[in-house]
C-alpha cells in the first residue's frame, strides 16, 4: 500500500510508539482489504471497551505517546453512580476496571460522550467526508442518512484512525461499493418504530450482505425510524449501506441508487416476514420484571413521547423501567420537566450504559422483559436476559400494567 512520507513516518515511530502501534493496524487491516492507499478522516466514533486485554493495548498506546489527532466520540460504558444512586452498586463488580477505562480513554483525547447515537447529536457527518464510526448502529446512519463513507469500523481501527487521522481506502469508502447489489419492495406497512426494527432485520436477513436498494417505505421518515431500520439491518447482517431513493443523498432515484446499472435482483418483504421476526425474536417466558427502551439510545424526542405517556402514573412495583440515552438528552430532559415526569413515575433514565454489559445480566440473568429494540433481544438470551418485543408505545404499559 503507498503511504505518503508523513504516514511513513508515523509507522517509523517518528510520532512515538503509539502513534506507530495504532499505523501499523491500519496498515495491515488496509493491505488485508486490497487498499492501495490511506485517505485523511475528518471524523471519528471509537467504543470503550474495559475488559483487561483491552486495558492492556490502550494502556500500551498512551505509554507510547498516542494522542487522538481526530477526537472521536466513544460509545457507553456504565454510569456507576447511577447504580449506586438506586441501590445497586456495582452489579458485575467492574467498577475499578471501567474507571480505569475512563481515565485511558480521556488521556487518548477520546470526547467523552458515552452514547452510542453521537451521529444524530454531536458528531455529525456531512455528506462526502470520510469518517471512522465504530457502532454497528451508527456506521448505516452514517453512510446512508448523512451520506458520508465509513467503514463497519472495530473500537481498535476506529481509535487506531483517530489517532493518526487516516483510514484505509477500501469498502464503502469507494464508490463502486456503494452501488446498489439488490431492489428491496417493502410490501407491508411500516408505521411504528418498531415496524422498522422489524423491516430492517427481516432485509439484513434475507441479503446478509450487499446494498439494498430500499423501496415501499412511507416518505420522509423520521431520523428515529432510519436509525431503527439501519441498526437491525447491520444486526442480522453485515450491510452497513442501504439507499432509500429520495432520502439518501446519493440517490435521488432508483436508478442513481444502482448507478445507472439494470437492476441485479429483487426481493420482496412481507407484512408475513416482519411478524416471523418478531415471532423468532420474543422468547420471554416468565413474568416481566423489566422493560428496557434505548438501544440505540434514545433521542430526546422518544424520551419526550415516554414522559408524556407515563406522567401521572406509576411503573408497577414488580417492574423496573429503562430508558437508556446520552447525557446530553438526559440533561435536557431534565431542563425541560421530562425527566422528573418519569421519575416521579418511577422509571428510570440512565445516561451513558448499554443493554450488552454485565451490570444488566448481573441484575436479570434468567428473568424475562420487553423491548422494542431487535437488536436487544438478539444479543441478550446468550446472557439469558429474554426478552419479548413490541411497540415503544407497548412497553410502556406493560411497565405500568406489570406485564401483559
Ligand atoms: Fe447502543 Fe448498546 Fe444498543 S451500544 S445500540 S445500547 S447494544
Amino acid at each position: 500500500m503507498y503511504l505518503t512520507q508523513e504516514e511513513q513516518a508515523m509507522l517509523d515511530g517518528a510520532q512515538g510508539d503509539g502513534t506507530a502501534e495504532a499505523m501499523r493496524l491500519l496498515v495491515r487491516l488496509g493491505e488485508s482489504m486490497n487498499a492501495q492507499k490511506m485517505v485523511p478522516i475528518s471524523r471519528a466514533h471509537t467504543s470503550a471497551v474495559h475488559y483487561p486485554s483491552d486495558i492492556w493495548y490502550t494502556t500500551k498506546l498512551i505509554r507510547g505517546g498516542a494522542k487522538c489527532k481526530i477526537p472521536p466520540t466513544i460509545n457507553p460504558l456504565y454510569d456507576l453512580d447511577y447504580f449506586e444512586k438506586i441501590g445497586k452498586p456495582d452489579p458485575a463488580g467492574e467498577k475499578d476496571l471501567v474507571n480505569k477505562a475512563r481515565d485511558i480513554y480521556c488521556r487518548l483525547g477520546v470526547i467523552p460522550t458515552y452514547s452510542c447515537t453521537p451521529e444524530l447529536d454531536i458528531n455529525v457527518p456531512r455528506t462526502g467526508e470520510f469518517v471512522a464510526f465504530a457502532e454497528s448502529s451508527a456506521t448505516p446512519y452514517v453512510n446512508a442518512v448523512c451520506g458520508a463513507r465509513s467503514n463497519r469500523e472495530s473500537a481498535k481501527t476506529a481509535l487506531a484512525a483517530a489517532i493518526t487521522g487516516r483510514t484505509p481506502l477500501y469498502g464503502y469508502l469507494l464508490d463502486e461499493n456503494r452501488r446498489g447489489t439488490v431492489l428491496v419492495k417493502v410490501d407491508a406497512p411500516v408505521r411504528t418504530g418498531l415496524d422498522y426494527n422489524l423491516a430492517g432485520y427481516a432485509i439484513g436477513e434475507k441479503m446478509g450482505a450487499g446494498v439494498p436498494v430500499i423501496t415501499g417505505l412511507p416518505e420522509n421518515p423520521m431520523p428515529e425510524e432510519l436509525l431503527n431500520l439501519g441498526t437491525q439491518l447491520a444486526t442480522s447482517s453485515s450491510v452497513a449501506m442501504y439507499h432509500i431513493p429520495g432520502v439518501t443523498p446519493e440517490a435521488p432515484d432508483v436508478e442513481t441508487a444502482f448507478h445507472g446499472r439494470p437492476v441485479p435482483g429483487t426481493i420482496t418483504v412481507t407484512r408475513a416476514d416482519l411478524e416471523g421476526v418478531k415471532e423468532k425474536l420474543s422468547c420471554a417466558r416468565g413474568p416481566i420484571e423489566y422493560v428496557m427502551v434505548g438501544c440505540p439510545h434514545y433521542t430526546l424526542g422518544q424520551v419526550i413521547r415516554v414522559a408524556e405517556q407515563i406522567k401521572g402514573r406509576k411503573v408497577h412495583p414488580d417492574v423496573t423501567l429503562w430508558i437508556l440515552t446520552s447525557s446530553r438528552t438526559r440533561e435536557l430532559a431534565e431542563k425541560m420537566g421530562y425527566l422528573g415526569a418519569i421519575e416521579q413515575a418511577g422509571g428510570h433514565v440512565i445516561a451513558g450504559t448499554c443493554f450488552d454489559f454485565p451490570c444488566y445480566y448481573t441484575l436479570y440473568s434468567g428473568k424475562s422483559g420487553v423491548t422494542d429494540s431487535a437488536k436487544a433481544a438478539f444479543y441478550t438470551p446468550r446472557m439469558k436476559m429474554d426478552f419479548n418485543l413490541e411497540t415503544r408505545k407497548r412497553c410502556i404499559e406493560i411497565a405500568l400494567n406489570g406485564g401483559y
